[in-house]
């Protein structure tokens, strides 16, 4: 073909019992530091920071033009542990634009996706390998992990849809999850004032 433009099919090969995605173009990697203001507990983050700075989460990722048509796909790869009794967990956003959904497929580990709209609602959904959860438009997402092993998901979400992160750092989740004596709880977070 002379089309330039055209973006040409490809193939890519995983490792679904370990959940990897092999010869990603990007990986991003987020470590306990670029968690600040997430958790409750920041002096517990601070502790962790000081200690070494471990990996929190990562996502592998394809090239994909950021366009509508197209579908951006990822591995999402969170560590267990704890901040404090509050589970590990990713930032969370909302898409850019808001009214784009996304999949989830959990492959590996253990955990819960926390979702929240701007009016108000607010949703856990459990995450284990096989099961898929549905992220509609205008909600945003966080993934937590509530087991000892990394928690593993493979994610399409449409070409254009993008991050907003900014939005969901300013409201905070409603909802938060905590391993106490072994036990997981989910209950709701009062901001301080
Ligand atoms: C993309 C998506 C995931 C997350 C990834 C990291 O729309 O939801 O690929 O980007 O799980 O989480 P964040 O982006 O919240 O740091
Ligand atoms: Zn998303």
């Amino acid at each position: 073909m002379s089309d330039n433009k055209l973006f040409m099919p490809f193939g890519v090969e995983y490792d679904l019992i370990k959940g990897i995605m092999k010869n990603p173009d990007k990986h991003l990697i987020r470590k306990a530091s670029s968690m600040k203001g997430h958790y409750e507990d920041a002096a517990a983050l601070d502790k962790i920071i000081a200690a070494g700075d471990p990996l929190h989460y990562e996502v592998f990722e394809k090239n994909i033009p950021e366009e509508n048509g197209h579908l951006q796909f990822c591995i999402s790869t969170t560590q267990p542990g704890l901040v404090g009794d509050e589970c590990f967990m990713t930032k969370g956003h909302y898409h850019r634009i808001p009214e784009t959904a996304e999949i989830y497929l959990c492959l590996t580990g253990r955990g819960y996706m926390l979702m929240k709209t701007k009016e108000g609602d607010s949703v856990a959904e459990e995450m284990f390998p096989g099961r898929m959860v549905y992220v509609p438009p205008y909600w945003a997402h966080r993934t937590v992990n509530t087991g000892d092993t990394p928690l593993t998901s493979f994610c399409v979400y449409p070409g254009n849809a993008g991050h907003n992160y900014g939005d969901i750092e300013v409201e905070g989740f409603p909802k938060r999850v905590y391993k106490r004596n072994g036990k997981i709880e989910i209950s709701a977070w009062k901001r301080k004032s």
